[in-house]
């Protein structure tokens, strides 16, 4: 099977992870919004031992367990102790563990080969935003909140464009919150001015359809 359309880190070059501080603004949102969640998955996971240990240390989270691709990060994050299936997110299949989950985190790569260097614009990102909506929200009836962790261009357009495909697949969809997320860290820790680094769109079946726009800080 070719995975040619799909962007795959480099495990031997640096390549893009979520930094400590988006990861301390997700927790504060779970903790608000979502107090019950108990079962989180990560969906295009990549390396996610930053996120595996602040919900274990912050959250009463049950279960954590992640998606990906690539056979080199499944097999280090489970050689790190985290739950991580090997699959293609857009294999109905492979999304079946986790249509019990009551949060999934979406992170597809932002960027050409996942380096951070050369990022995509919102509809060019693969596995497609669209794509995995119908087919989470309509084929597999997940009901449950999907975070999209989209590029930091991602534009109202884009926001309409993707809440139009969810609400087709599933009226029950709506659009909770869109969340700016700021950090003043890198992903390898360097120190920088405040930058957005991503918009996150809170989609979901079990909280109400506000619209509401949000900035986190670090
Ligand atoms: C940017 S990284 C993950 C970032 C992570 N979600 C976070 O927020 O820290 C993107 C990951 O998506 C994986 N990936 C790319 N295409 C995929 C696909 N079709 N199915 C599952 N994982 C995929 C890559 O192997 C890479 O590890």
């Amino acid at each position: 099977m070719s995975h040619s359309a799909y962007q795959l880190p480099d495990l031997d070059r640096p390549f893009a992870r979520t930094n400590v501080q988006t990861v301390a603004q997700r927790v504060e949102l779970l903790r608000e919004l979502l107090p019950d969640a108990r079962a989180i998955g990560e969906l295009c996971c990549g390396d996610c031992w930053v996120q595996w240990a602040a919900y274990r240390r912050e959250l009463t989270v049950e279960r954590y367990h992640g998606l990906d691709l690539h056979p080199g990060v499944v097999a280090a994050n489970r050689a790190a102790g985290i739950d991580c299936d090997l699959g293609d997110v857009l294999d109905p299949a492979a999304l079946r563990p986790f249509l019990g989950d009551d949060v999934l985190f979406y992170g597809p790569p932002l960027s050409v080969n996942c380096d951070g260097h050369t990022l995509l614009p919102f509809r060019a990102v693969t596995p497609g935003y669209a794509d995995l909506v119908m087919l989470l929200f309509g084929q597999l009836g997940y009901d449950g909140t999907l975070v999209c962790i989209a590029p930091r261009t991602t534009t109202p357009g884009d926001m309409r464009w993707l809440y139009d495909t969810a609400t087709d697949a599933n009226p029950g969809v709506g659009l909770r919150l869109i969340h700016h997320s700021y950090a003043t860290l890198t992903g390898a820790g360097e120190r920088h001015e405040p930058r957005l680094k991503y918009v996150e769109l809170w989609l979901s079946t079990r909280l109400p359809d506000l619209w509401e726009l949000r900035e986190g800080q670090p």
